[in-house]
């Protein structure tokens, strides 16, 4: 199947961050936030990483991960408007030759190697998996007048986190395909589906949440300290 590269979008502007410092170089346990998104990348077989930093900040991140960076092959690129265009870019980046695309949250500290591993392997039998939890929530679908319209079957949700993981030419296909309708999704899986084409879940854990708004990060450290490195 070739090689496997992971590619890492981390180019969001974290408006729901608050602050002035890109919400992926903020410090969780002393290291930027998207640099333990790399290392537990790192620690499964992949043979490189495009990260996809903001417009204008690549230098920023070079210099914010040198050490990550000079140790191994991390290319930085620069994002789009969307997630689906910043992943998009980091496609572009891929090298000749790669088989398996793992596209991971750079806001995504906290998934831990195993479940990466997991996710490879149902996607070299399915073409397509990503990690998701069960909901634990009833979930309510609701109008813009906020009245409940649906209470869907809480049996049958599932919470979807990334890696989302992906053979190249599936990903190619349903990014090209997406482009091409205007449609942006919120997650890589979605595209595929629009194809027809089967997404296998891979149970994965609550602990790997997405840092969005400051009381992730605290959340984050909780983690962390809990269960260190
Ligand atoms: O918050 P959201 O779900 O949009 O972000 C998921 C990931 O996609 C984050 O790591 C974020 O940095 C990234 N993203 C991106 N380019 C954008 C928007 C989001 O790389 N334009």
């Amino acid at each position: 199947m070739g090689s496997a590269w992971a590619v890492v979008p981390a180019a969001g502007t974290g408006t729901r961050m608050g602050g002035t410092v890109n919400k992926q170089l903020i410090e969780l346990s002393g290291r930027p936030v998207v640099e333990h998104s790399l290392r537990a990348l790192l620690a499964v077989p992949v043979d490189g990483i495009v990260l996809v930093a903001p417009p204008g900040e690549e230098s920023n991140f070079a210099r914010a991960l040198k050490d990550i960076i000079s140790l191994n092959r991390i290319i930085i690129v620069h994002g789009g408007a969307d997630r689906r265009e910043s992943v998009g870019r980091g496609f572009m980046a891929l090298p000749a030759g790669v088989g398996l695309v793992v596209v991971h949250d750079g806001a995504r500290p906290l998934v831990r190697p195993v479940r990466v591993r997991e996710a490879m392997k149902e996607a070299r039998r399915w073409g397509a998996s990503t990690l998701a939890v069960p909901v634990k929530d009833t979930v309510k679908l609701a109008g813009p007048d906020k009245l409940v319209q649906e209470t869907l079957p809480r049996e049958l949700l599932w919470q979807v986190q990334t890696p989302q993981v992906f053979t190249r030419e599936l990903l190619l296909e349903a990014h090209r395909a997406a482009a091409r309708d205007g449609y942006s999704g919120t997650d890589d899986a979605s595209l595929v589906e629009r194809l027809g084409h089967s997404v296998k879940l891979v149970p994965g854990d609550y602990t790997n949440i997405k840092i969005t708004t400051p009381d992730d990060l605290l959340l984050a450290e909780k983690i962390m300290g809990l269960n260190p490195a």
